[in-house]
């Protein structure tokens, strides 16, 4: 039997899959590395955990399921989009990564409208948020200018990790997308951008196919993981795009929703000039020449996260989960908004924060919960009408995350969206995506679209109820007004957040 891996780089742990020619996932394991936040508003991690958490995995994985190296005809890595990791010329990280959710960058988004206006969203093709990783450097840039000075590259996280395994310096078209340096289009570095910030073009590393070989195994990489020099190493992609290839969204109009610490709704997309100016991303796919469109809940799991661990640490997820079918959709008039990190989508905001509202002496925990799932939903319909009004039928979504795991949950984005929601067979998300690109990339199949065809099954789907879709219809107009009245009063409270 022959086998790829896929490598997942998340931001709270790394996972490992060992796929056969069936799409099987013969084996997995995940190694958890911490994230700081020194200062309200950073989030960053040190690459070096990455690379251990990686080659721990890999050796684990090898190891437990018994493989022979020589089996593995490939991997391919999904990595946490946008995170900046500067290295000087020698290879060395020169400070922290700075990653996604991380939001210090609000004055150099302003900056950085200011300067290219129009251009931006003409080249870039995305609005300048806090995530994004142009802001970040150029955060360093005017905090840290002898940083900037020494850096030779700045990589995103995976190609940081891929760097380490290879030491070759490379970027694919679906992660850089999301650095606004690329003409997204043109699938080209712009020279235009970088140099209204004074950014020599050479920081930028080689651009790749997201399929392409950029190497094999470095010697004590090869011992470390227990893989061989010989291994090939393909170069992967977002992870939001190889979560799409995952779940099989290769083709027009097909719409996942993504529910892991972020929330992504994502649409297929082949039109390079739609425009849809800045609302929702715009982003390459890592399938060549396609895009996608994507918005973004930056709290959703962890809106559930947060919660858990505050209100009901003692509980798991299915203890606390468990009480939300016996409240009836609404949760008796709680409603919940996740801006408890800020928002993206539709409402590009890293002030805001989140809501209850109509909290009554009669609410009991499962209230709370439920109106945790409904408001993190209720988010990603946001996104959905975008795509929407979009001119894109949407009525069907294949779910994947953790949302996805939960059928309460699961019926409920079917009738808060009112689209039927699709359930994988064996859902592993990005780190399928990633296996499916080193399939591909090492030969198995003749495109990316026959071997979402072998390797991904649907298992169930969940039609929306007309009555609950009523009741959630009436609930996402109160929903939708919370942000502007309470847009202002988060204002004045930031001053507070200490
Ligand atoms: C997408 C985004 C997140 C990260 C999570 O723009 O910021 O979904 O990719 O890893």
């Amino acid at each position: 039997m022959k086998y790829v891996i896929g490598v997942d780089l998340g931001t709270s742990a790394v996972k490992t899959v060992l796929v056969d020619p069936q799409g099987k996932v013969a084996f997995e394991h995940s190694e958890a590395y911490p994230l700081s936040r020194p200062q309200p508003n950073w989030s960053e991690q040190n690459p070096e955990d990455w690379v251990k958490g990686t080659l721990v995995s890999l050796r684990r994985l090898i190891e437990t399921s018994g493989v022979d190296p020589s089996q593995v005809d490939g991997i391919s890595f999904s990595g946490q989009m946008h995170g900046l990791v500067l290295v000087d010329s020698e290879g060395k990280v020169l400070r922290p990564a700075i990653l996604w959710n991380d939001t210090r960058t609000t004055a150099q988004c302003r900056k950085i409208e200011k300067t290219l206006g129009t251009k931006l969203i003409d080249i870039a093709r995305n609005k300048a948020l806090e995530g994004f990783t142009l802001p970040k450097i150029l955060w360093v840039q005017e905090n840290e200018p002898e940083v900037l000075a020494q850096a030779h590259q700045f990589l995103l996280p995976k190609d940081y990790v891929r760097f380490r395994l290879t030491g070759d310096y490379a970027m694919d078209y679906s992660d850089a997308a999301g650095t606004l340096l690329l003409n997204v289009g043109a699938k080209e570095w712009s020279a235009e951008i970088a140099e209204a910030f004074g950014l020599p073009v050479s920081l930028c590393p080689r651009l790749v196919e997201s399929f392409e070989q950029t190497g094999t195994l470095l010697p004590e990489i090869a011992e470390a993981s227990g893989l061989l020099t010989s291994t090939k190493v393909f170069a992967g992609g977002a992870d939001n795009a190889c979560g799409a290839l995952g779940a099989g969204i290769l083709g027009e109009g097909r719409t996942m929703c993504s529910i892991g610490t972020s929330g992504v709704v994502l649409s297929y997309e082949t039109n390079k000039d739609l425009n849809l100016e800045g609302k929702v991303h715009f982003f390459n796919h890592s399938e060549k020449d396609a895009f996608y469109i994507m918005g973004v809940t930056l709290a959703a799991g962890h809106s559930l996260t947060w919660f858990k661990e505050t209100f009901a640490a003692e509980k798991s997820f299915e203890e606390l989960l468990q009480g939300v079918t016996s409240v009836p959709a609404g949760s008796g008039g709680l409603l919940f908004t996740p801006y408890i990190s800020g928002e993206r989508t539709p409402h590009p905001d890293a002030n805001i924060r989140g809501s209850f509202i109509g909290m009554d002496s009669g609410h009991t925990l499962s209230h709370f919960t439920r109106s945790v799932l409904e408001g993190i939903t209720f988010s990603l319909r946001e996104s959905i009408e975008i795509v929407r009004e979009s001119g894109k039928e949407i009525t069907e979504i294949v779910a994947i995350g953790g949302g996805a795991k939960n059928e309460a949950w699961l019926q409920m984005q079917a009738d808060i969206f009112g689209a039927s929601i699709i359930k994988l067979e064996s859902e592993q998300g990005p780190a399928m995506g990633a296996a499916m690109l080193a399939a591909y990339g090492s030969g198995w199949f003749a495109s990316l679209g026959e071997c979402a065809e072998a390797f991904i099954r649907p298992a169930e789907v969940f039609k929306p109820n007309a009555e609950q879709v009523a009741v959630y219809d009436g609930l996402f107009a109160l929903y939708q007004e919370v942000y502007g009245q309470t847009r202002e009063l988060n204002d004045k409270l930031a001053a507070y957040r200490k």
